[in-house]
Order: C-alpha cells, then sequence, then structure tokens
C-alpha cells in the first residue's frame, strides 16, 4: 500500500505550475532561486548550457535576463552585429565584475581622472593589491591618452558624460586610439543613458551602467548592467557568476518597468536641464554653470555629434560666487529641489559637491579638477520647469551681495 504523504511533506510540495499560460503583458518576477527537471542528465545539461533552461538564481533567472536583453536592444539595435547584456547587483557590481574579467596581474588600464569615485578607489585600491595598474589622465588630451598606453595596457575605461563638470568623452577619437593599440575601450554611461547616446554605434567595446539611475528612473531599485559582443559578454559572465553579485527579481522588474518611459522621462529631463542652465547663467550670483547645452560648454559641439539631437544629458553644475558657504547655501535654499544622493529619478536632487561628492578633496585640489568650490550638482527631474528655475533663481536672490 503507498503512503499517505504527512501534513508537512504536503505542504512543502505544494504544487507549482510549470509555464506560465498566455503571454503575460508585463514582466513576471521569477522568485524561484532554483529550478526543478526530470532527470540527472537534462540537470547536467542546462548547467553546460547545451540546453536551454535555468538552473540556479545566481547563474541565471528570467526576469533578470529580461532586463539585460531590453538594455542590450537599446544600447545596440541599431549595429550590424549582435550584443548583448549581463545584469547586476548594482553599478559598482558591474564595474568591478568587468574590470576583473577583462585584466589579468601585470595588466594596466587608462582611465579619465574624473570618473566616478568608487571607480577610482577601485582602480586605484584594491585593482592594484592584485597587480593591475592604472594611469589616470584627461580624458579630452588624446596626445596624454597615446602617451599613456603601453603594451600591457589591457582597456581604455571613460564616461561619456562625467561628473560633475558634464565632460563629454570624444568616443570615435578614443574607439580609434584604443584600436591602433589593441585595446579595449570600456565606457560607463551612466550619465548618458542610450536616450542621449549610445557608445558602442561609436567604435566603443563595453558599454556600462548604474542602473540604479535613468534606466530606473524612479529613486526605488539599485542595479547594473553591461552591454558588449559576444566573446567579451561570456567573459563578463562567467565573472559574475563565480562572484555573485547577481540582480534580485524584483530589483530587475522594476527596472525593466522603468525603461519603458526611458526616452520620455530622459528627452524632458534633458529639455528641463538645458532651459534651468540656461536661465540660471544668467544671474548674477553665478559664477559658472556646467552643462553642455550651453553653446559656451567645451563639450558642446561634440555632444551635438555623438548625442541625439537636443539631448545633453539632465545633469547641470551650478557654481555661485563665494566659497564652499555659498555653495552650501544654495543647496539648502533651493525647495522643489531635494538634498540628495544620486541622479537620473524623477525627483529633481541637489548636492553640494564639495562637501558631499568630493568631500576628500580640499579647495585646491577641486580647482586643480575643474570645480569650484561652491559648486552645486542639480539632477533635473521630470517637474514642471518653470517651478525648478523660479525656486533656483529665488535660491539664487538670497545670495546676491555674499563675498
Ligand atoms: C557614473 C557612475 N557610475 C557608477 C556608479 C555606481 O553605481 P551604483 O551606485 O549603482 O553601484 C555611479 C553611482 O553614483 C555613477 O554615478
Amino acid at each position: 500500500m503507498v503512503q499517505r504523504p504527512g501534513e508537512n511533506t504536503r505542504a512543502a510540495r505544494l504544487p507549482v505550475p510549470d509555464a506560465p499560460v498566455g503571454r503575460p503583458v508585463r514582466l513576471p518576477v521569477h522568485r524561484s532561486t532554483t529550478y526543478a527537471f526530470e532527470t540527472s542528465q537534462e540537470y547536467a545539461e542546462v548547467l553546460d548550457g547545451i540546453r536551454p533552461g535555468y538552473s540556479y538564481a545566481r547563474i541565471d533567472n528570467p526576469t533578470t535576463e529580461a532586463f539585460a536583453h531590453a538594455v542590450a536592444a537599446l544600447e545596440g539595435d541599431r549595429l550590424d552585429h549582435a550584443v548583448r547584456g549581463q545584469a547586476f547587483a548594482s553599478g559598482m557590481a558591474a564595474i568591478s565584475t568587468t574590470l576583473l574579467a577583462l585584466t589579468r596581474a601585470g595588466a594596466h588600464v587608462v582611465a579619465a581622472r574624473s570618473i566616478y569615485g568608487n571607480t577610482y578607489s577601485l582602480l586605484d585600491g584594491l585593482l592594484r593589491r592584485f597587480g593591475v595598474t592604472t594611469d589616470f589622465v584627461d580624458i579630452t588630451d588624446l596626445a596624454a591618452i597615446r602617451a599613456a598606453l603601453r603594451p600591457e595596457t589591457a582597456l581604455v575605461f571613460t564616461e561619456t558624460l562625467s561628473n560633475p563638470t558634464m565632460t563629454v568623452s570624444d568616443l570615435p577619437a578614443l574607439a580609434g586610439l584604443a584600436r591602433e593599440a589593441g585595446v579595449l575601450l570600456v565606457v560607463d554611461s551612466t550619465f548618458a543613458s542610450p536616450a542621449v547616446c549610445r557608445p558602442l554605434e561609436h567604435g566603443a567595446d563595453v558599454v556600462l551602467h548604474s542602473a540604479t539611475k535613468y534606466l530606473g528612473g524612479h529613486s526605488d531599485a539599485t542595479g547594473g548592467v553591461v552591454v558588449a559582443r559576444d566573446e567579451l559578454i561570456g567573459a563578463i559572465r562567467s565573472a559574475r557568476v563565480d562572484l555573485g553579485p547577481c540582480l534580485a527579481a524584483d530589483e530587475a522588474f522594476l527596472l525593466h518597468r522603468g525603461l519603458e518611459t526611458l526616452p520620455l522621462r530622459v528627452a524632458r529631463q534633458c529639455a528641463t536641464a538645458t532651459e534651468f542652465a540656461a536661465a540660471v547663467a544668467r544671474h548674477p550670483a553665478v559664477e559658472r554653470v556646467d552643462h553642455p547645452g550651453l553653446p559656451e560648454h567645451p563639450g558642446h559641439a561634440l555632444a551635438g555629434r555623438l548625442f541625439d539631437a537636443g539631448r545633453f544629458g539632465a545633469v547641470v553644475t551650478v557654481t555661485p560666487r563665494g566659497g564652499r558657504d555659498a555653495g552650501m547655501a544654495l543647496a539648502d535654499r533651493v525647495r522643489v529641489a531635494t538634498i540628495a544622493a544620486s541622479l537620473g529619478g524623477t525627483h529633481t536632487l541637489a548636492g553640494h559637491v564639495g562637501s558631499t561628492t568630493h568631500r576628500q578633496m580640499t579647495d585646491e585640489a577641486l580647482r586643480a579638477a575643474g570645480i569650484g568650490p561652491a559648486a552645486v550638482r542639480f539632477s533635473i527631474g521630470v517637474e514642471d520647469p518653470a517651478d525648478l528655475i523660479a525656486d533656483v533663481l529665488g535660491a539664487l536672490d538670497t545670495l546676491d551681495g555674499r563675498p
């Protein structure tokens, strides 16, 4: 006689339907960390990649894969070769895994001097301990980049738009230098997003993002993503599987949903940013405004060539006259913008650069990096431009007459 299973066995083995019936309009969230097989042979073949399927969530997950696939389409649809994406738990997970996958002990990297702080410390600290050395150069100085390239150089690392001066990287020129030297060009395009610029179209080998910013777009999900051609993404995927920074399915769902409105949001944010920058630049309390939409920005013409029409990114750095106090007062006195870290979301955020993102730097070091001690970075959101502009002009009025 077959023994009837006990209540705990029955509870633990409640039926789970196989594949969903029908075609859901929204991306399903697959939370299962593990997948069942009929036979050990089938299991082994999925692990070996010779049979389609999923085995374990750190390796692959249908929801995170759908997000990576969607970003690969946005970055690579207009290319004449196929590219694929890999999703990560954060932007730094994407960057660290990519750098580990594409270098080895003894390798050399040429990186932009003005890159994101944690990318800088990763290259200058952790990776140096593992024998990967980096030269940091002014990424607008092509002669300096050429001079920095060595036989051991594995890659050039830059950002499409850099924080907080919004320096524009000359991607076709960098790709040309990298190709001549037989090295890879890796581009962090977080500040641009594929709604502004697609670096692979300009010759980059790898594009990556902190998806926490524009891709997700609502400041409610942390993630990262890398897109590259097959042989590179294969190496990056293996490193991801070994290191383990996989994106959670719930986060992938939110990031994927964010992508649906990426062009809508980013077009609006970029247009507002340029209007905001132009209005602020005319205020007598302002020393300088960094935004490539302004004709006087050093990257304006280049951005016009590389970026989609009328889109110059949505970050504006405003430097009022006076020192750190003036900058902190400006950030404190705006009301529509919120003082907070990060960027790329629907809310406008403001941060005094010298006391937050670049707080390790002295006034002299900030000036040497082309950043005024009073600089305030605004990440422009989707609010009505007139409200944002009236708010910042009002805050600037209160600074008038400061030393
Ligand atoms: C340009 C850039 N790259 C990478 C990152 C890191 O992304 P995450 O915070 O998602 O790890 C950031 C975060 O601010 C960033 O601004």
